[in-house]
């Protein structure tokens, strides 16, 4: 059975595949409209969401089928302290597939690990974002007609924004991409995606705190919003939360064919100005994220169907058990029962990281 709880949990001609049946959803959604009938999908959000959960709730519905679930934490059974684990294992037994969305980095990864229905990652804490960045590669492909030789900035919060993360992460298998990260010091990418999306995959990349001067050389513009939510010190929150806005007058630098993508909420960083412009494409994007999630949900049903032997991690070179991971936002932190497990880092063999967060543990 398939998960997917990181966006490389996909191959490219898998990609590609979910971009032609997005795409044939867009023409044809009538053929579309009772492919999931009598499946039921579970949205299990444990932290507030308005886009990615209505999404995926739109989404099953126009597939014809219907959604149970939950939209915070408060209102199931994790205010009781019942684990993601037991969770995930009672859901089995009422839906057929699950979008989960969760504070802790690994959350989603551990229901997959439990549940006995396919589990998406609906995000999970500043770690990963798989469906957004289908979401974003289909709007890239509409918009530009590829998804080889682009220059892609992304701009903002690279440091907790787990959309980057996983777009980096699914750019790093086209060719011909160059990635500008334009953010203050402190919101820098961490260090796992530096090693293990950026250098094992010899991505051209440069980092910078300046978006002006960056602006003139992208094909697409990516901004995000700073993570709030994320921010241990409220002061820095503060200090940083207006780091980068997008004006018009900072636009007029860009190509005429630059497209500005965000995966919204916005905050301020986006001047309402630019929603005129025909380069600007975050409302586009939120559709075509409904697109994208609708063949994801088909193509890990159909896959169901024909194979529902339980999802695995189990690989020879994990290490369990001897580490522990120290990363406050993991899972493994705060559900105290989890079997440890660590994988070598693909750059350093010597770096072990929690298979949960990526956080290094040695
Ligand atoms: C993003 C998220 O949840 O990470 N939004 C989304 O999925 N549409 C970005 C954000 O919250 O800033």
């Amino acid at each position: 059975m398939r998960s997917v709880i990181d966006i490389v949990d996909l191959s490219v001609e898998e990609i590609d595949g979910l971009i032609d049946v997005a795409s044939d959803i867009i023409e044809n959604p009538k053929k579309y409209s009772e492919k999931c009938k009598g499946k039921k999908l579970a949205t299990l959000f444990f932290e507030p969401s308005t886009r990615t959960r209505l999404s995926f709730e739109a989404a099953m519905i126009e597939l014809g089928g219907n959604v149970i679930g939950f939209s915070s934490a408060n209102s199931s059974s994790a205010s009781k302290g019942e684990s993601v684990a037991d969770t995930a294992k009672v859901i089995s037994c009422y839906a057929d597939i699950i979008a989960m969305r969760h504070p802790l980095e690994g959350a989603p990864l551990v229901a997959a690990l439990n549940a006995s229905i396919p589990v998406i990652n609906a995000g999970d804490g500043g770690h990963k974002h798989p469906t957004q960045t289908l979401a974003d590669l289909l709007t890239i492909k509409r918009e530009k007609g590829r998804l080889n030789n682009l220059t892609v900035g992304f701009c903002g919060d690279l440091k907790y924004g787990r959309t980057v993360h996983s777009l980096l992460g699914a750019l790093s298998r086209y060719t011909g991409i160059k990635v500008v990260l334009i953010s203050p010091e402190e919101l820098m990418v961490p260090a796992y995606v530096k090693h293990d999306i950026l250098e094992k995959n010899n991505m051209d990349y440069v980092e910078t705190t300046d978006l002006e001067s960056a602006l003139p050389s992208l094909d697409v513009l990516y901004m995000t919003r700073v993570q709030q939510e994320r921010f241990a010190d409220v002061e820095e929150y503060e200090r940083l939360k207006d780091s980068y806005i997008l004006t018009a007058e900072k636009m007029e630098k860009a190509k005429s064919d630059t497209i500005v993508l965000h995966p919204l909420p916005r905050v301020n960083e986006i001047s309402v100005a630019i929603d005129k412009d025909d380069r600007a494409c975050y409302f586009k994007q939120v559709l075509n994220g409904k697109y994208m999630r609708m063949a994801l949900i088909l193509k890990l049903l159909e896959i169901r169907e024909k194979d529902d032997s339980p999802f695995t991690i189990d690989r020879e070179d994990f290490v369990y058990s001897t580490y522990k991971c120290h990363n406050k936002k993991c899972i493994s932190m705060v559900e105290q029962e989890l079997v440890n497990i660590a994988k070598p880092s693909e750059t350093d063999q010597s770096v072990l990281r929690c298979v949960y967060c990526d956080k290094k543990v040695n």
